[in-house]
């Protein structure tokens, strides 16, 4: 079974060929991010107007390199939501007017669940039940995952997401957008404890999470900090490895605990912050201890892309969801299933 997925949630137009929901034939990526990055963040008409110009040059592109042509594929997989809603209804009217011309069955696909399926892409033993971290610039979500149609969020942020924290401390640092990767390079090998951030949540069972707080923590330690608005590169560093460290913590700390109290010995950590070296690395160390086995997918797995898409709709088409051109894009989480 052939099947074209299409993702255009936020900055990333994708188009990936995927035969039989596990062997990837392409997954073509272009980002916009660049033309965002002056801006300090995305700008929500430069990335649709982004997706409008590049999503049929990326379909090509995809059906090229996986050598299909239109009449192979057997189904399209497209994002439905979360995401911006003008760069969703591109890939979304894509797909729509695919299905429609090459009378293909559509399906939807939920992004956030689609991060943590794309571990079945790289992980050929993986199954049924697992839990998942969904990590990204717009999530941060501990969910329950028995099936593709069956998931259930344990825990989630009451306010940013992590890596929207990674971003808006970055930028109080000085720092370019998107600020994960300079926090992560910075912090490399410094000393977490100079500058020393709560833990927000730990000490309470509450499975959610919330890091507007160590933010503005962040915030008052630079305001304060006698050299303010010109700190030097080492206090930066400094500041950044303890951030990270408190947040990575957190993050590590509460999904094993998910894991144990649900009593799941497989982790899924999926979504852009999945990149962050520190949280690899104290996931990997703090799993071991628990006897839980913690899948990162592949880096090109773990951004955007549309590969995830197509394997989590072809399961989804297995088990029988079908979508018609009344599909419409959701913005937020879905959290009903
Ligand atoms: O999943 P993603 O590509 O897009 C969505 O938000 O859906 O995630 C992007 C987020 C950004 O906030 C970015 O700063 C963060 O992932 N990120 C990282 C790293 N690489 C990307 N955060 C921490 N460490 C990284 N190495
Ligand atoms: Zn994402």
């Amino acid at each position: 079974m052939i099947t074209l997925g299409i993702e255009t949630s936020c900055d990333e137009t994708s188009v990936a060929v995927v035969q039989n929901g596990r062997k990837i034939l392409s997954n073509v990526i272009y980002s916009s991010l660049a033309q965002h990055r002056p801006y300090g963040g995305i700008i929500p008409e430069i990335a649709s107007r982004s997706h409008l110009e590049t999503v049929l040059p990326c379909l090509e592109e995809a059906l090229k390199k996986a050598k299909k042509k239109p009449k192979d594929i057997d189904l399209i997989a497209v994002t439905q939501g979360p995401g911006l809603l003008g760069s969703l209804l591109v890939g979304i009217s894509a797909g729509k007017a695919l299905s429609l011309a090459l009378e293909t069955p559509l399906v939807g696909v939920d992004h956030v669940i689609a991060h943590l399926y794309a571990a079945f892409l790289s992980e050929k033993k993986l199954k049924f039940p697992f839990l998942g971290l969904a990590v990204s610039g717009g999530h941060t979500m501990v969910i329950r995952l028995d099936s593709a149609r069956k998931w259930r969020v344990l825990g989630k942020t009451l306010d940013d997401a992590a890596g929207e924290a990674f971003d808006k401390v970055a930028k109080i640092l000085g720092l370019g957008y998107p600020g994960g990767p300079e926090i992560d390079r910075l912090a490399k090998g410094e000393d977490t404890n100079r500058f020393f951030f709560t833990r927000p949540y730990l000490s309470q069972e509450s499975p959610d999470f919330s890091f507007s707080g160590i933010k503005t923590a962040v915030y008052y330690t630079v305001e304060r900090h006698p050299a303010k608005s010109s700190l030097s590169l080492k206090d930066k560093k400094a500041i950044a490895a303890g951030f990270q460290e408190a947040v990575c913590e957190v993050l590590v700390k509460k999904s094993l605990r998910a894991a144990h109290d649900n009593g799941l010995d497989t982790l899924v950590v999926g979504g852009g912050v999945s990149a962050n070296s520190r949280l690899r690395q104290m996931f990997l160390e703090a799993s071991k201890k628990q006897g839980v086995r913690v899948i990162f997918p592949p880096m090109i797995l773990c951004q955007d892309n549309a590969a995830m898409i197509a394997a989590l709709g072809t399961a989804l088409y297995r088990e029988g969801r079908r979508d018609t051109a009344s599909l419409e894009a959701y913005p937020e989480f879905f959290h009903g299933n």
